[in-house]
């Protein structure tokens, strides 16, 4: 396994639309353990392959305590959705950053396991929330960009500035 590097906002490769897996074989499954990896460490819930300038249709998550509980999802798509819900977010690819993002309730995601096999995963609250944000990121889009033009060219130059400090 490898720890991959986290693309930061505003980093324009964020805003590729990511292909779907044609099939689940082990380049798939080592990127899948990699994203893993990277997410445990950072630490996050979740990651898209996106992040990790990877564009296809990976995805996984872990919003248990334990950080035992690791959710992998290829090729997801939404079956439906309803309610809304207003959760504070933050990312990643945008790190230090957290507002709230007004997103439905519940949905009902089916998508392919690690080994290729269909599932589908009714889910709300945060799960519902995390598998909302992520795949957004597959489809180019990172939470900032529904805040207001405003707080989103703030958010660019405090990350811009951050990265200037670290050099
Ligand atoms: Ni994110």
């Amino acid at each position: 396994m490898a720890k991959l590097t986290i693309l930061r906002y505003p980093d324009p490769r964020l805003y590729t639309v990511a292909k779907p897996v044609a099939t689940v074989d082990e380049r798939i499954r080592r990127l899948v353990a990699d994203m893993a990896e990277t997410m445990y460490d950072a630490p996050g819930i979740g990651l898209a392959a996106t992040q990790v300038d990877q564009h296809v249709q990976v995805l996984v998550i872990d919003i248990s305590e334990e950080r035992n509980d690791l959710r992998v999802f290829i090729n997801p798509v939404l079956l439906s959705s309803d309610g809304i819900a207003i959760h504070e977010e933050g990312c990643l690819s945008v790190p230090g950053i957290y507002d709230k993002v007004t997103r439905a309730e519940r949905v009902t995601v089916q998508a392919l396991d690690a080994e290729g096999k269909s599932f589908t995963l009714d889910a709300e609250g945060l799960m519902a929330v995390c598998v909302q944000h992520e795949m957004d990121h597959l489809l180019g889009k990172v939470f900032v960009q529904y805040l207001s033009p405003l707080k989103q060219s703030r958010i660019k130059n405090k990350l811009k500035k951050r990265v200037l400090e670290t050099m």
